[in-house]
C-alpha cells in the first residue's frame, strides 16, 4: 500500500520558521517509528502570490484535493497588506477551506500544567483546562453574499452578508454532537439569536439535531458575547463550544490566552468522510505569519507540531503516537523549555524555535 501522503503549505512570516520543525518530526516518524510519509510541499499566501500572482496556483488546489492531509503554517503579512483583496494571501487559505469543503474547524484549548501558572488568568482558573471549540469553517459572514464595497447615496458601503442553510448548521452541530460523546458529553452552542436571525436558526437547528439524534448529550445555549466573558470568567464549565465562522474565529484567539499563547494552539480543519473513511482535512495552527517576530527564529512551534499530532490522531489513525507527541512537548514544558512568547515578567532565557524542535525531538527519543 502507498504511503499516506501529506503536503506541505509553509506559507508566510513564521510559517516556514515553526513549519521546518514539524518537518524534522515527521521525518523522526519515518526513521524511528516506521511510519512514512509521502510528503510534498508547494506555495501559499503572499510566496504564492510573489510567484504565480495568486495566493494558490489552480495545480496546488488539485494536490490539495487528493492528498491524505494537508498542513499549513500561517499566511499574510504587512508586505501584502495594500494587495488588491482578490489576491490578498488570506483569500488562498480561505479557497483552500472552501474548495476542499472543510466545514468543521477543531480548535482545542488545553492548558499544560507547566503553563498553568503562565497565563495571564489565576492558576486555579485554567489549570486542567480542556475545551473544544469547534468552529464552522465554510459559510456565514465569510462567504455570505452579497459582500463588496458598493456606492450608494454618494457614499461607499461594505457589505458582508451572515447567512447559514439549515444543512450547514446540521452538520456542524454533529460533528460537535459526536466529539462531545468521546469527551465529556457536553455541548455549548454559541450564537446572538437575541439580534440575528441566522442565529435563531442556528439554536433551533442545534437543538432539533440534538434532540432527534443526541439526546444523551447535556446542550447549551450562550449568547455569544456573554460565551466571550464565561471563557475567561470560569472557562472549565465548558466541554464543546460549537460556533459559527466569524464568532469561532475570536473565541478561539480568546481561548487561546487561557492555555498561554496563541503559539500553543493547533486545529485540525475537517471534511466530510473520503471514500477511506478518513475525513478530508487540513491542519493548521490557529495563529497567523505573526509579522512582528517573522525572520528572527523566536517563533512558538509546539501550534503547529500539535497540529500534526491531530493530524496523526484524525487522518492516519495514529492516536498513540499522536499521545506520545503530546506528551513530549508536556514534558519539555515541564522541563521549563520556553520559547519568548512562553516567558513570564520574572524572565529568564527563551530558546529559539529551533531549539524548541529539538528537545522535543530529544523527548520523543527518551519516550521509546
Ligand atoms: P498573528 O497570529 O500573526 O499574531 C498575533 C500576535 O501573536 C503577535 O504578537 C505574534 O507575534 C504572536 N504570535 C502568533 N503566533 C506566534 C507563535 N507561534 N509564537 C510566538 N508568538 C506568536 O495575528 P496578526 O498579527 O493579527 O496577523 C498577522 C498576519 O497573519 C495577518 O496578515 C493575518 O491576516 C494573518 N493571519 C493568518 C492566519 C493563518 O494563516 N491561519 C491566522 C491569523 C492571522
Ligand atoms: C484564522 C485566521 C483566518 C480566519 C484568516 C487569516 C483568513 O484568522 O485561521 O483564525 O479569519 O479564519
Ligand atoms: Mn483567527
Amino acid at each position: 500500500m502507498a504511503n499516506p501522503s501529506i503536503l506541505i503549505l509553509a506559507g508566510d512570516g513564521i510559517g516556514p520558521e515553526v513549519m521546518a520543525e514539524v518537518k524534522k518530526i515527521i521525518s523522526w516518524y519515518g526513521d524511528k517509528r516506521g511510519l512514512v510519509f509521502d510528503v510534498s510541499e508547494d506555495l501559499v499566501g503572499g510566496a504564492a502570490y510573489d510567484v504565480h500572482g495568486k495566493p494558490l496556483a489552480d495545480e496546488t488546489m488539485a494536490r490539495a484535493q487528493e492528498v491524505d492531509a494537508v498542513l499549513l503554517g500561517a499566511v499574510g503579512g504587512p508586505k501584502y497588506d495594500n494587495l488588491d483583496f482578490s489576491v490578498k494571501p488570506e483569500r488562498g487559505l480561505l479557497r483552500l477551506r472552501k474548495e476542499m469543503d472543510l466545514f468543521s474547524n477543531l480548535r482545542p484549548a488545553q492548558c499544560f500544567d507547566a503553563l498553568a501558572d503562565f497565563s495571564s488568568l489565576k492558576k486555579d482558573v485554567v489549570a486542567g483546562l480542556d475545551i473544544m471549540i469547534v468552529r464552522e469553517l465554510t459559510s456565514g459572514v465569510y462567504f455570505g453574499m452579497p459582500r463588496g464595497i458598493f456606492e450608494e447615496n454618494g457614499e461607499r458601503v461594505g457589505i458582508n452578508t451572515q447567512r447559514y442553510t439549515e444543512s450547514e448548521i446540521e452538520r456542524v452541530a454533529r460533528s460537535a454532537f459526536e466529539l462531545a460523546k468521546r469527551r465529556g458529553n457536553k455541548v455549548c452552542s454559541m450564537e446572538k439569536a437575541n439580534v440575528m436571525e441566522s442565529g435563531i436558526l442556528w439554536r433551533e437547528v442545534v437543538q432539533r439535531v440534538h434532540d432527534e439524534e443526541y439526546p444523551e448529550v447535556e446542550l447549551s445555549h450562550m449568547y455569544a458575547d456573554n460565551g466571550a466573558m464565561q471563557l475567561v470568567r470560569w472557562p472549565k464549565q465548558f466541554d464543546v463550544i460549537v460556533t459559527d465562522n466569524l464568532f469561532g474565529d475570536i473565541l478561539s484567539d480568546c481561548a487561546a490566552m487561557l492555555t498561554g499563547s496563541l503559539g500553543m494552539l493547533p486545529s485540525a480543519s475537517l471534511g466530510a468522510p473520503m471514500e477511506n473513511g478518513r475525513p478530508k482535512a487540513m491542519y493548521e495552527p490557529v495563529h497567523g505569519s505573526a509579522p512582528d517576530i517573522a525572520g528572527q527564529g523566536k517563533a512558538n512551534p509546539i501550534a503547529c507540531i500539535l497540529s500534526f499530532a491531530m493530524a496523526l490522531r484524525y487522518s492516519f489513525d495514529q492516536g498513540d503516537e499522536a499521545t506520545r507527541l503530546e506528551k513530549a512537548i508536556e514534558k519539555v514544558l515541564a522541563d521549563g523549555v520556553r520559547t519568548a512568547d512562553l516567558m513570564g515578567p520574572e524572565g529568564g532565557t527563551p530558546v529559539s524555535t529551533v531549539e524548541m524542535g529539538a528537545k522535543i525531538i530529544e523527548a520523543l527519543d527518551a519516550s521509546l
